[in-house]
């Protein structure tokens, strides 16, 4: 038996990205954002969804080019705060002494003690009701050789990622892996 929860915003899992931007005198923000994911594969692209009212929406404006820090457990309580405190009159980078490291690729910052880094431009916008959705073509990922598995791939149980639970607003740590995918179907597929 199911029971309605209603009309709510509600996806397992949502992630923890931190979406860096510069603002117009080029101080770098962070914002917390779990209203995104991966969106294409040619281009490879990622969509985030952006309230008006964030500072971050008006860097992205401006800039059109955004980085997402994925951070890991040991990163949890500075990206609480990137979430909880507006960029328009912090200094979020100063205030929890991270690194803000200017991107490769595009006019923005990321987060130097994330273990994994995607640097963005933006090809397209969509409003959604309550959000903006900013889509971003992957230009390039950076990754910390510490969560390199033996194969040279990035490996969850070392990466220890945050996700986000928008009904209890509770962080959990991704990793466990449970089986193989395009792999576990295949018992169906005579
Ligand atoms: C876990 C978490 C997830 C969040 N997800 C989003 C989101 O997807 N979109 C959004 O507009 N705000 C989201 N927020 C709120 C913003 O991160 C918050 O308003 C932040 O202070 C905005 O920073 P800025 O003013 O520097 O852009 C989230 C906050 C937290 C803690």
């Amino acid at each position: 038996m199911k029971r309605s929860l209603g009309a709510r915003t509600v996806a397992y899992p949502l992630p923890v990205f931190l979406v860096g931007t510069y603002d117009s005198n080029r101080k770098p923000d962070v914002m917390a954002a779990a209203w995104g994911g991966i969106c294409s594969s040619e281009p490879p692209s990622i969509a985030v969804s952006i309230r008006p009212s964030r500072y971050t929406h008006r860097n992205l404006l401006e800039k059109q080019a955004f980085t997402i820090s994925i951070p890991s457990i040991a990163q949890m309580a500075e990206a609480d705060f990137f979430g909880m405190v507006p960029g328009s009159d912090t200094d979020k980078f100063a205030k929890t002494g991270f690194t803000p490291v200017r991107a490769e690729h595009v006019d923005a910052p990321y987060v130097g003690e994330c273990p994994v880094v995607l640097e963005c431009r933006v090809i397209n916008t969509v409003e959604i009701g309550s959000h903006t959705q900013f889509i971003g073509e992957i230009l390039d990922v950076k990754c910390d050789e510490s969560v390199l598995g033996a194969d040279g791939k990035p490996d969850l149980a070392l990466m220890k990622a945050i996700g986000y639970d928008p009904v209890r607003s509770d962080y959990f740590i991704t990793g466990a892996v449970v089986g193989k995918a395009f792999t576990q179907g295949n018992k169906y597929r005579k």
